[in-house]
């Protein structure tokens, strides 16, 4: 057996493709370990969506060297959004770098690290087109979608699984890189992803999570039928064995009301709505092109609202973008104040070379600025969400369990990694509303939906107890508390 070490940083895009990846190279006869010095290949699935998540790679790369001089015949392989972005620049920062694949080249893997066993000592580049690099239709080839055929045991979890159904980008919100890494946008036809589903459904999975930049910007026509993202909800809902839908991320501009109804009506579907508005401001929201005012996005949030009263809605935002004055700043503060996320991840602006804002519009708030503002707006995400985390206590709810809690997952690893799981255990796994849902059970309770009382709360978390019904008397009693 030879052994593989990958580390994944950036999206679920990234998170799918390292799992697939690792299932073809599972293939060609390798087994993961957790240790990229005694690994027969390793390899980085990157981001470039910030210069942190670029910058950690090139730290991780540097700390390979010794271990490259060490083992010459060990492969190095850059995979990703970072591949694609810095291409040959990658080997000139790390010559000891073996293969450089982009996001759209990925079912070349397994033959360019068995290639680079062979004939160490040559660096292999295998990148896709840019997006000025010639015909739309060339380019739409050069980025392949890949979705090889799943297997079961490769996933985190057997009974969830992410499902693309778009690839690419073409909003090209001026800050971001990602149309340019990930090329063009194209949907993957309704037969393909329907098979996908109903194969991992057959294999015991209970939860698809559809993924896409715009994901329910998804449309596609085949066989002369015209389909919209909410008809794949209710056929992908008619999948026996299916128990839950979910998607991200979702552009606010096309949240239409054939999709919120989908989600209102359809019982698989969770009411969990992923809509990052980015900013509050709209002349922020001009700058950023991001294509819709405070107000059409105000409109959309209260139509999801008004019709399903617990749906949880989570945002985006980025602060100290080109030209963000105080003011701007303040309206997405009131933004956040009237929406009450059910959570935000807040970025500070990272420019990006390539972008639209990196050639025409300056990074002009100074760096302690961004930070104050990054934290200003953080501690009011965090006031509302656990203040609204208070409203489930004493309340019971559904969670599909996911498998062991962090701490319980930190103890075992303390403990013996490769011991069975066994005896009472601390658990975690999420509502339907998309909250984490921590309690006490046991090993055989994972994959199961189960009924759960909750006791505490915090910002990110509930903690709860199984409920025990029992048949007969109208009496139920807490479990394990
Ligand atoms: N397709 C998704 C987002 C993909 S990137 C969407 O349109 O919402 C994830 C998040 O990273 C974005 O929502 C944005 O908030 C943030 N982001 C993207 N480019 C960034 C940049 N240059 N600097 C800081 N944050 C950025
Ligand atoms: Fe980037 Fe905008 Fe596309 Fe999202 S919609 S991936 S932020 S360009
Ligand atoms: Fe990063 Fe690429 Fe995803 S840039 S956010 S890994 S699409």
């Amino acid at each position: 057996m030879k052994k593989l070490y990958i580390e994944t940083v950036g999206c679920q895009m990234n998170l799918l493709d390292s799992e697939l990846v690792v299932a073809a190279l599972r293939k060609e006869g390798y087994e993961l370990t957790g240790q990229a010095a005694d690994a027969d290949t390793v390899l980085f699935n990157t981001c470039s969506v910030r210069q942190h998540a670029e910058d950690k790679i090139y730290s991780a790369l540097g700390r390979l060297k010794e271990a490259k001089r060490s083992m010459p015949d060990k492969v190095i392989g850059v995979m990703g959004c970072m591949a694609q972005k810095d291409q040959k620049l990658i080997f000139s920062r790390a010559p000891f770098v073996d293969i450089v694949v982009g996001p759209g080249q990925l079912h070349q893997v397994p033959q360019l690290v068995r290639e680079a066993r062979e004939k160490p000592g040559q660096q292999r580049l295998e990148v896709s087109l840019g997006r000025t690099d010639g015909k739309v239709d060339d380019i739409k080839r050069s980025h392949e979608s890949f979705d090889p055929l799943r297997d079961p045991t490769m996933r985190p979890t057997p009974f969830q699984a992410f499902v693309r159904i778009q690839i690419g980008c073409d909003k090209f919100c001026t800050y971001c890189i990602v149309p340019s890494v990930r090329g063009p946008e194209q949907s993957r036809p309704p037969s393909h992803i329907l098979a996908e589903a109903r194969q991992l459904a057959s294999e015991g999975c209970k939860e698809i999570c559809l993924l896409g930049q715009t994901v329910n910007s998804w449309r596609h026509t085949e066989d002369g039928r015209a389909w919209r993202f909410s008809d794949l909800l209710y056929a992908l809902h008619e999948i026996e064995g299916i128990e839950r839908l979910r998607f991200v991320t979702s552009y606010p501009r096309d949240m239409t009301d054939d999709v919120l109804e989908a989600v209102r009506d359809l019982p698989k579907c969770v009411k969990y709505l992923h809509v990052p508005a980015q900013h509050g401001s709209d002349e922020q929201l001009r700058r950023m092109k991001r294509g819709y005012t405070v107000a059409e996005y105000r409109e959309m949030h209260d139509r999801a609202k008004r019709w399903m009263p617990d749906v949880a809605i989570t945002s985006d935002f980025i602060v100290g973008f080109s030209g963000e004055t105080e003011e701007d700043f303040q309206q997405t503060m009131d933004l956040v104040r009237e929406c009450r996320f059910k959570n935000s991840f807040i970025f500070k602006y990272s420019e990006r070379p390539g972008t639209k804002a990196a050639n025409r519009l300056p990074d002009d708030v100074p760096e302690e600025v961004k930070r104050r503002r990054n934290n200003e707006l953080l501690a009011l995400q965090n006031e509302i969400s656990e203040e609204d985390n208070h409203k489930f206590l004493g309340k019971r709810v559904e969670v599909l369990v996911e498998g062991p809690s962090k701490t319980a997952v930190r103890n075992l690893e303390r403990a013996d990694a490769n011991a069975p799981l066994t005896g009472p255990l601390q658990l975690t796994g999420r509502t339907m509303c998309d909250r984490i849902v921590v309690f006490d059970g046991n090993p055989r309770q994972i994959g199961q939906t189960l009924s759960i009382a909750i006791y505490d709360v915090n910002l990110h978390t509930l903690f709860g107890a199984v409920v025990t019904e029992h048949v007969g008397p109208e009496v139920f009693t807490l479990a394990g508390v």
